[in-house]
């Protein structure tokens, strides 16, 4: 076994050295996983595509009056909403009127396993926000500060055309670092990144072979 201090080999035991290419470590406790949902993503649109019939992709207005670029809906108890009363969750769909559409066994899995595999061990999602960008929506750099448990990590799913994600700090000021999402991607945050800032760039237009001319984000949440 090597010694640490021995300057001709590297100790692959090492957790600061990332070796693994589809890890990518962006802070501590929080970690991009490439293509860790590529295998099943045909069934996770499958699932997309029966929750958006009950409860359609909808651009919802910021609480300043102005319609967000990204088109939202929720599956789980509870579903994000935003609209001149502020952002906050809720366990109708305003649309529908009815209860959101219950969270997909796929999902639960995804999401329970993605986190264990980032080092958090029995996240069981509540809500799941869906994201929809077509070319140019956006998402400026926020906190995921709506949950009322912060003590839950974040795991978010990329699906259809890449976009490039931001990944700051706990400052709004703090320069981010800037990393390529492709369709099967996750990303997960918790612990003492859970609060950091983040968002995705304008979507740049192009054609996936399963989605067409979009992306779709699938993130996965605490709340209560
Ligand atoms: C979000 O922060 O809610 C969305 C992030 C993403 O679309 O990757
Ligand atoms: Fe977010």
């Amino acid at each position: 076994m090597p010694k640490k201090s021995d300057p001709f080999t590297i100790d692959l035991f090492d957790d600061d050295i990332e070796i693994n290419p589809n890890r990518i470590k962006l802070a501590e406790d929080a970690v991009v996983l490439r293509g860790y949902a590529s295998a099943i993503a045909v069934d996770l649109i499958k699932s997309l595509d029966s929750i958006l019939a009950h409860s359609p992709l909808r651009q919802m207005q910021t609480p300043n009056g102005y319609p967000m670029s990204v088109r939202t809906a929720s599956c789980g108890a509870l579903g994000w909403v935003s609209d001149a009363q502020g952002y906050r969750y809720e366990r109708k769909d305003p649309l529908s009127k009815q209860s959101w559409p219950p969270m997909p066994q796929n999902f639960i899995e995804l999401a329970n396993n993605a986190a264990k595999e980032a080092g958090f061990n029995d996240f069981t999602p509540d809500s799941c926000l869906i994201n929809g960008y077509l070319a140019g929506a956006k998402m400026s750099l926020h906190q995921d500060k709506n949950e009322r448990d912060f003590s839950a990590p974040i795991v978010s799913v990329s699906l259809g055309l890449p976009a490039f994600f931001l990944f700051g700090g706990n400052a709004r000021s703090e320069r981010p670092q800037r990393h390529r999402l492709e369709h099967g991607d996750v990303v997960v945050w918790g612990g003492s990144s859970r609060m950091k800032f983040h968002g995705i760039e304008p979507l740049i237009d192009g054609i996936h072979q399963l989605l067409g001319r979009q992306r779709i984000n699938l993130t996965f949440r605490k709340v209560i």
